[in-house]
């Protein structure tokens, strides 16, 4: 069964986009299994002298992660016009192990209008860069409001653009 791995570029507690994901979860289909990944604080700071050999624990789980996954969802926030370091990090663990290589990837921004370009401009050159296939990027605003104390989003046009975005992902898993 198709697997998608959820990675969320915030390491805040009530995280809008680590619910964006969560809820994401919550809507997959029977057909599609999904983890929501949750040790993007543990990685260490990118070295090249890492020996890809013998990875710390943290890349170890990342890489696992990333191997078991038919296609990888990211939602980011913009941390000062681009991408928070932790996620830029994460995404730079895997240049030299070509672990996104040719995968597909889509990312939701959850930004508020007119917030959140630069993230997804970031996104586009470095996934581009690393050759992961580039296959969805729903913008849907996620207001806090929206949230439940379970930290699902709880706005059914959201929660319908997000059944829309899984449908068109199973379609594109099926082929
Ligand atoms: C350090 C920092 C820098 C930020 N820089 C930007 C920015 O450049 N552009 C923007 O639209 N929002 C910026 N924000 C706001 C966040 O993107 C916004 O609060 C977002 O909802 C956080 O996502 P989260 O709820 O998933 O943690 C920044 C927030 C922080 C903490």
């Amino acid at each position: 069964m198709p697997h998608l791995s959820l990675i969320s570029g915030s390491t805040r507690a009530q995280s809008s986009n680590t619910c964006a994901l969560r809820t994401i979860a919550a809507l997959a289909p029977d057909g599609l299994t999904t983890s929501l990944f949750d040790g993007l604080a543990d990685l260490p700071a990118f070295t090249p002298d890492a020996d890809p050999e013998r990875p710390h624990p943290a890349v170890a789980a990342l890489r696992a992660d990333l191997a078991a996954a038919d296609l990888v969802v990211f939602s980011t926030p913009e941390y000062a016009g681009t991408l928070p370091g932790s996620l830029k990090n994460l995404l730079d663990w895997t240049v030299g192990t070509a672990d996104l290589y040719e995968k597909p990837v889509a990312w939701t921004n959850v930004a508020a209008p007119g917030r959140g370009g630069g993230a997804d401009e970031t996104m586009e050159l470095v996934l581009g860069y690393v050759s992961a296939e580039i296959v969805d990027r729903p913008r849907v605003p996620v207001a806090r409001e929206a949230i439940d104390a379970d930290g699902i989003v709880t706005d059914e046009p959201f929660r319908d653009e997000m059944r829309a975005f899984l449908d068109r992902i199973a379609t594109r898993l099926s082929r």
